[in-house]
């Protein structure tokens, strides 16, 4: 139903919105003869990047139909080994375990209606040695909102779990964590972290863009937008 909407939008080397990008943070290295898998791949745009890099393989897995479609036009002209599925990033569906070298996900964890289940998955899929890299809305900023210039709480920190994110204008059931959640179901799950970003950087078009969107520049200037997590299969 809202497929429409993620056609090309936050994609590598997008993080998220007025995120640093990773042509700024270089989270990936070197990609030579790596094989990749992007959890909710969306319209392939990131898997399309990373096909510029050298990259043995490209997977993906995505629960819409509508995006998988649209991931495997982007990806026609790509000849890169590799397979699209659709599934939900909670279910294996046939993807090959002790595989990866790097599975990443861009903006969309947060949609996972089972954090830990998807976390045993990426773990299963990676290499000894892989890496995990996603980025999701940083829970901070989720639960403020800029009323006539000031930043107000609508919802305490402390609650988790799954809420309506207003900034769709239709119901888009997503789920909210801490990030001491995050980064306690990563190590639970066996993975090191590496590298955690909470920056922004706010770009030209960004300036440009209408000030009472959700992403404002006002509150990016108190806020971070995006959280980005990098870390390790041990
Ligand atoms: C913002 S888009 C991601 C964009 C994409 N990562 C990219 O690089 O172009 C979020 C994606 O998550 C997918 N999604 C939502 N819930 C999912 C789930 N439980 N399992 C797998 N994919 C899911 C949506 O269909 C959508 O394509």
């Amino acid at each position: 139903m809202v497929a429409d909407r993620f056609f090309g939008r936050t994609a590598l080397p997008e993080y998220g919105p007025m995120a640093p990008s990773e042509e700024e943070l270089h989270l990936f290295g070197d990609l030579t003869n790596a094989k990749l898998l992007d959890i909710g791949c969306g319209s392939g745009h990131s898997l399309q990047y990373m096909s510029q890099r050298n990259t043995a393989e490209l997977w993906g897995i995505d629960l819409s139909s509508k995006q998988i479609d649209a991931a495997k036009t982007v990806l026609k002209d790509c000849p890169l080994p590799g397979r699209l599925f659709e599934s939900p990033m909670e279910h294996n569906p046939g993807l090959p375990t002790d595989y990866f070298d790097i599975v990443y996900s861009i903006y969309a964890l947060g949609w996972s209606t089972d954090l830990n289940k998807t976390l045993a998955n990426i773990y299963k899929y990676l290499k000894q040695g892989g890496t995990f890299i996603f980025s999701w809305e940083h829970p901070l900023f989720s639960r403020v909102k800029n009323i006539d210039g000031v930043l107000t709480f609508q919802q305490s920190y402390h609650e988790e779990g799954p809420y309506d994110h207003e900034a769709w204008h239709q119901p888009a059931i997503m789920q909210q964590f801490r990030i001491s959640t995050y980064i306690n179901a990563l190590i639970n799950h066996g993975f090191m972290i590496e590298k955690i970003v909470e920056d922004i950087s706010i770009s030209e078009e960004d300036i440009k863009r209408d000030a009472n969107r959700w992403y404002s520049i006002d509150k990016a200037k108190s806020l971070p937008t995006t959280l980005i997590i990098k870390s390790k299969k041990l």
